[in-house]
């Protein structure tokens, strides 16, 4: 049997709750998983990274021990990715025990396999980033994303001869081996590898950074923590037959790390690298980048109780291109909101039911020429899926929604009778179970009230059997722009 397809999302840090950004990457790893597991098996890992200066640096500030902060903090994000119905498979904690002691074996191979060395570091480290900026990077001498300038550091600590696997890696990528994706990515990628591969440290000195896990060799040195939080994919993966990876979802400030980095660290013990990355967008709020300092952050929760669950799950990925940069404002996502879930898929639902509602007999399956319409329709949605573009996906379910109301305002329904009214609600249903499991990976409740509403489980439910029509409650009702 194949192995499940296995797909991943960063493990987030517990210096702060959770916000949408985190939410966007996750959200989008479910409905992958979800379209996937309409095909086959899929398996969703995600969690938090709680070691390193950030999190010592956080927890000191609220006089908590790293590990109290992280295990309120961690429970916040449990909770979010519970409100938004995330399907995960195992929410992975790196203070977890098997994940400090594959950490350490890992590492422990890296060494004896003769690729870590001793030296000193010189840099400038950001402790927002947890890593060290080159001066390109840093704008009037402060990195741009914390607006503060990184500290000098010097220190001895172990590196990783990431230097000598450019090759290996340069061809990885150019031979698809290993994707990444966007193209553009992909591009940006090779064209920094191409200008050279530096050894990376691996380790901090344990006085100075002691909420890490201990090198096996040296425990006067803790892990570097980006590299100890990309072994947490194996972790997992690896004694649950999962390994290599399928797909690495991230944000586009983090591919380095999976698409170089990791890569290298996996050659070097033996193993398969993972098979694709994909690197997503950025979004703001307003025009702003979304911060504290701003005040305009927005929690899973505040866009749930505007939009309930499946709003909030389809409108993050339904307001702009998953690759791209997009911003949100309320009033946009208002507007998307009435017009692709009130007016769209939930009014659809209302008139189909209303109008098949209480009458027996009717049986599922379209007749040949509206088959014929759907055809390209679900073969589009199927493409842009696979391609993790999910905008396309959803605009693909909206033509599909707009053709069915047209194709109730021709037929009048309600003015035939007959076989010619059953044939015409026998066409309504099916294109409605259609767009059902089009939007199904996305609003997943809504999809189980309309094949509730039908009598049906899923539309996986045998063609030909009687269906049970009752009238919907309103899905999505329209929403005011206040
Ligand atoms: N702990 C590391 C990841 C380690 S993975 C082995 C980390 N954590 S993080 O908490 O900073 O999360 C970063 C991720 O959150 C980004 O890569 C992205 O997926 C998501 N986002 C955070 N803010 C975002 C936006 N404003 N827009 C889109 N995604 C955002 O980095």
């Amino acid at each position: 049997m194949a192995k499940p397809y296995f797909i991943t999302t960063p493990i987030y840090y517990v210096n702060d709750v959770p916000h949408i950004g985190h939410a966007y990457t996750t959200v989008a790893a479910d409905v992958f998983c979800r379209w996937k597991k309409q095909s086959g098996g899929a398996v969703l890992l995600t969690g938090t990274d709680e070691h390193g200066a950030k999190i010592q640096e956080a927890a000191a500030k609220h006089s908590k021990t790293p590990k109290e902060y992280a295990d309120i903090i961690s429970a916040e994000f449990k909770k979010a990715w519970g409100l938004l119905n995330i399907n995960y498979d195992r929410f992975i904690r790196t203070t977890d025990e098997d994940h400090e002691a594959t950490a350490k074996s890992f590492l422990q191979k890296l060494y004896d396999g003769g690729y870590v060395k001793k030296g000193i570091y010189r840099g400038k480290y950001c402790v927002g980033h947890e890593k060290f900026m080159s001066d390109e990077e840093l704008v009037g001498g402060k990195c741009p994303d914390h607006g503060k300038a990184p500290a000098d550091y010097e220190e001895e600590n172990y590196f990783f001869l990431l230097g000598g696997f450019r090759e290996r890696i340069i061809s990885l990528i150019e031979s698809g081996r290993l994707a990444i994706e966007p193209d553009a990515r992909r591009n940006e990628i090779l064209g920094k590898l191409e200008r050279g591969l530096d050894d990376i440290s691996i380790s901090r000195l344990r006085e100075k950074t002691s909420w890490g896990i201990p090198l096996p060799w040296d425990d006067a040195h803790t892990m570097y923590v980006w590299v100890e939080a990309l072994i947490n994919y194996y972790t997992y993966g690896k004694p649950n037959g999962l390994w290599p990876a399928d797909l690495h979802l991230v944000g586009k400030d983090i591919l380095w790390f999976h698409s170089v980095i990791w890569p290298a660290m996996l050659l070097a013990i033996g193993e398969e690298p993972s098979r694709k990355v994909f690197a997503h967008g950025f979004f703001s709020i307003g025009g702003r980048k979304m911060s504290k300092t701003l005040g305009n952050v927005i929690t899973p929760q505040q866009l749930a109780d505007k939009f309930g669950v499946d709003g909030a799950r389809y409108l993050l990925l339904a307001a702009f291109p998953f690759g791209a940069d997009g911003d949100f404002d309320w009033a946009r996502l208002v507007e998307k909101y009435n017009a692709d879930l009130a007016n769209g898929i939930g009014n659809l639902a209302s008139r189909i039911t209303t109008l098949a509602g209480g009458l027996d007999d009717i049986t599922l399956g379209v007749g040949d020429s509206v088959n014929a319409s759907a055809r390209p329709l679900k073969a589009a949605y199927e493409e842009a899926m696979e391609k993790l573009d999910f905008f396309a996906a959803l605009q693909t379910t909206q033509k599909l929604v707009s053709a069915t109301d047209s194709y109730i305002n021709e037929t009048k329904p309600w003015e035939l009778s007959g076989a010619g009214k059953k044939a015409a609600l026998a066409n309504l249903l099916g294109m409605l179970v259609g767009a059902a499991r089009f939007i199904q990976p996305f609003v997943p409740d809504t999809a189980k009230k309309i094949f509730a509403a039908l009598g049906i489980d899923d539309f996986t439910r045998d063609r030909g059997k009687p269906l049970s029509v009752s009238k919907i409650e309103p899905l999505f009702p329209r929403m005011e722009n206040s």
